[in-house]
């Protein structure tokens, strides 16, 4: 895990390489509106505005090399939009714009006028953390299976921002950047598992980085194998690995942060590392996207990981059925049977609907520890697709309190979340012809809404649960946000499930 950023906070430079000034577009008005600048660069920005090249718009940046000022050499603007609009989402994708810029320019030293960055934000610890974050998902890429360039010019440059204060940053300031870069780290943690192609991230590997990844933390892990899925009777799980050269693997993570408390928060992720849909077998077109159907997997890894970093006293059990779905000469056979950990039978009807068949047991089995809640996470149905696109994950839940307690970690988190219908009726196209239930449902209909009704089958009816559908947002097909690089996992709902496990 290395960033090629490294982020410090400080007293102002009165010297360097390159100035970084924020600026957004006061509400209402045209000018452009930033805290109190020096003469220079209120100047500079004046002068901008006026010539029209600089208004303080999301994404908008203006760069004035070799242009000495306050002691820098160069001065970088960028703009962040509408004042009464300035959030974690805007901030971040000002680090984003920032660095494009910065590296077209081939600068790798900057110091960014802290001051520039609370706009709009009351509590500055809070804008730090959200900019930071920002930096350090921005230079995410995934290269390690390229070749190394000979040539030493074209090798990532190391780069480093200083955030700088009219006076020291305060305590607060400090533990945010801290923050940020645990959280970023794991989000790009679970972003390099997404991005890793299938024949690098078997369930044998995934189970492995848990490990890895837990090293030196406080969380206990435990991986099961084939033998144990089988006699833990885990038969969703243990059906679809049978069409697969590769054994299947269940990870649990468990945190305890809070040893003298029983009460616990339960993620499950779907960690389906290649998925083609089995017998039942998806059209070639793009289906090397299903590498990243462990992304929901990965996500609860990381997020178990941030967790135990940030040493948050709350107990946190995260649970990861991984296996391949492949066409295996024992591969399930569409109508065939099998019985979950609970013991309801499932008639399979498409092989392509396996992600609901492996939740199933994990989901029975991590009722049975009775945590608090519940969250699952999974790359589940194109459908989703269909009724989101790629910016926003959908939230199944029945529970309002509990949507709640969701919409409000998303927001603090800066994640898109949308609640979706979740009822009797979507439960009723679920029963089984020759078994209790089937995998799929008898029309085409709301077909998200019916693999959460599916997954409802195994959670104890007691527990509170929500299913997060990430099959939209899981990975980056259309660059919605600018820190999130093109075509890459985006560790989506990471951020949002460490709200979350507090908020319980
Ligand atoms: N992994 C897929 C869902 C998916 C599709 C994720 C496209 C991202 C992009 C899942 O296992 C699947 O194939 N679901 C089927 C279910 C159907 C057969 C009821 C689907 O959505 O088509
Ligand atoms: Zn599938
Ligand atoms: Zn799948």
């Amino acid at each position: 895990m290395s960033h090629t950023i490294t982020v410090s906070v400080s007293k102002r430079a009165t010297q360097g390489s390159t100035l970084v000034v924020f600026a957004s577009k006061a509400s209402g008005k045209k000018s452009v509106a930033t805290p109190k600048l020096s003469k220079d660069l209120a100047a500079l920005l004046s002068q901008a505005e006026s010539d029209e090249i600089f208004s303080g718009s999301k994404k908008e940046s203006l760069f004035f090399r070799a242009h000495p000022t306050d002691g820098f050499d160069h001065v970088l603007f960028v703009g962040l939009g509408e004042s009464k609009s300035v959030n974690g989402d805007a901030l971040k994708t000002g680090a984003a714009t920032a660095l494009t810029k910065l590296r077209a320019e081939k600068i790798t030293h900057f110091e960014v006028l802290g001051s520039s960055l609370t706009l709009g934000q009351k509590d500055s610890a809070e804008a730090v953390q959200a900019f930071a974050e920002g930096l350090y998902l921005s230079v995410y890429e995934y290269s390690e299976l390229k070749s190394k360039p000979k040539d030493d010019k074209k090798k990532n440059k190391e780069l480093h921002a200083t955030i700088g204060f009219d006076q020291a940053p305060s305590a607060a300031i400090k533990k945010a950047l801290e923050r940020a870069e645990i959280i970023s780290e794991c989000q790009n943690f679970a972003r390099r598992l997404g991005d890793s192609p299938g024949n690098y991230m078997t369930p044998t590997i995934l189970a492995n980085e848990a490990i890895k990844a837990a090293k030196g933390t406080k969380l206990k892990v435990t991986v099961w194998d084939k033998a144990r899925i089988k006699k833990e009777r885990f038969g969703g799980l243990s059906m679809v690995a049978q069409g697969s050269a590769q054994d299947p693997r269940f990870i649990i993570m468990e945190y305890k942060g809070a040893p003298s408390s029983k009460k616990h928060v339960a993620f499950v992720g779907k960690g389906l590392t290649f998925d083609c849909g089995g017998i039942s077998i998806k059209p070639s077109s793009s289906m090397e996207e299903m590498k990243y159907d462990m992304c929901g997997g990965a996500n609860v890894i990381a997020t178990m990981v941030a967790i135990a970093k940030l040493g948050l006293k709350i107990n946190v059990t995260g649970y990861v059925p991984s296996t391949e779905n492949m066409t295996g000469p024992a591969a399930a056979k569409p109508g065939d049977v099998y019985i979950a950990r609970n013991g309801k039978s499932v008639e399979v009807f498409n092989t392509d609907a396996e992600g609901r068949l492996i939740l199933s047991d994990a989901l029975v089995y991590a009722s049975e520890k009775k945590p608090a809640a519940i969250f699952d996470i999974a790359t589940l149905t194109g459908a989703i697709l269909m009724a989101l696109g790629n910016h926003y994950t959908g939230v199944f839940t029945r529970d309002q309190k509990l949507m709640k307690d969701i919409q409000g970690a998303a927001d603090a988190a800066c994640e898109l979340v949308w609640g979706m219908p979740l009822d009797d009726f979507h439960v009723e196209d679920m029963k089984g012809t020759h078994a209790d239930l089937c995998n799929i449902s008898g029309n085409r209909l709301a077909g998200s809404s019916t693999a959460a009704a599916f997954l409802e089958q195994f959670v104890d009816e007691d527990i509170p649960w929500a299913h997060f559908d990430i099959a939209g947002t899981g990975w980056n097909t259309n660059n919605r946000f600018p820190y999130h690089p093109k075509k890459c996992a985006t560790g989506i709902m990471v951020r949002t499930f460490i709200e979350l496990a507090q908020k319980i």
